[in-house]
């Protein structure tokens, strides 16, 4: 047990209060500590958390940071503070907007958790990413994107759906960033250690791929005012756990790569092993050609976003 250990989370909104609750259940950590500008909520969100907490025997206090600079100390640090998108604003609308708050909220968790690592949560994810590790001079490995986790386990749900059977013995590889052009592989999915090309037919494949693209559009389309949470809060509590439990083990999350992949100053969802010191090593997967092709186009699609940013002048006077 890792006591003694304390995140915070910035937002409390659906994704942020569902990752507390996660980490609350899982016992990961002696104390979360939530910051909402909508205080009172974030405080009754709290206190039912902590009463959950003792209703399973988990030593977990939840509590709520009055200013940026209550969240002091912490670990490991959650951020998914951002606006949603809203009617007549475009997707650079949405990224200045997000990339604003995230500046804030960086500088802030810099000053008082200069020595956390920031888990970003907030979309567009992988140029959010980038914000945060350019607005808080923290290494690399100290600044990760979740998405990976969320995007294979969604390729790892279909997969189940579409086969009726090997639930929990799926393992699903997504790569790439987290948007329309994610790079689902089936070449890296297998059931039980059985290839994907085994047990489906290419078209039901293909099917599948095209469907984990859209996994978060899908969900929206049924939730009409909000987004996924159960799945993007499990995904990010799965990586605090393994950072806090120094696990080791390889997850698909977004970090900024610096010559891996042949790609350099821009964020993207890799394979990483997961420890005490954040994203401590990033494995390189063997790409085919097509396969290749389509982490290009992704990465290209990322750069869009920071070039977008860069032409707003949006780093100056860092
Ligand atoms: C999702 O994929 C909206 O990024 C969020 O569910």
């Amino acid at each position: 047990m890792s006591q003694g250990k304390r995140v915070g989370i910035v937002g409390a909104g659906n994704v942020g209060a569902t990752v507390a609750y996660s980490l609350a259940m899982l016992g990961s950590c002696h104390e979360i500590i939530l910051r909402d500008n909508k205080m009172d909520v974030a405080k009754g969100k709290a206190l039912d958390m902590s009463q959950a907490a003792s209703a399973v025997r988990s030593h977990t206090v939840v509590s709520v940071a009055e200013e940026m600079s209550d969240l002091v100390d912490c670990d490991v640090v959650v951020v998914t503070a951002g606006s949603p998108r809203l009617p007549g604003m475009s997707r650079d609308d949405l990224l200045m907007i997000n990339a604003k708050i995230t500046k804030e909220v960086i500088q802030g968790i810099a000053k008082y958790s200069p020595n956390a690592i920031v888990i970003m949560v907030s979309n567009p994810l992988d140029a959010m990413t980038y914000v945060a590790l350019k607005e808080s001079g923290f290494d690399r490995s100290r600044v990760i994107g979740m998405a990976g986790i969320l995007d294979s386990s969604r390729m790892a749900a279909f997969i189940q759906e579409k086969l009726g059977y090997g639930g929990g013995q799926i393992r699903a590889s997504v790569m790439g960033g987290h948007g329309d052009d994610m790079v689902p592989l089936p070449r890296y999915s297998t059931v039980a250690g059985v290839p994907l090309s085994d047990v489906l037919t290419q078209d039901e494949i293909d099917e599948i791929v095209d469907r984990t693209r859209h996994g978060g559009a899908e969900i929206v389309g049924y939730l009409k005012t909000g987004s996924a949470y159960y799945a993007p809060a499990k995904s990010t509590a799965i990586m605090v756990d393994a950072i806090l439990k120094d696990t080791k083990q390889i997850h698909p999350c977004a970090v900024c790569l610096d010559g891996e992949y042949g790609y350099n100053d821009v964020v993207s969802g890799v394979p990483v092993m997961l420890g005490a010191k954040g994203a401590e090593k990033i494995i390189e997967v063997t790409l085919d050609e097509k396969e290749k092709a389509m982490f290009a186009q992704s990465c290209a699609s990322v750069q869009t976003l920071i070039d977008t940013l860069n032409k707003n002048n949006f780093f100056e006077g860092n």
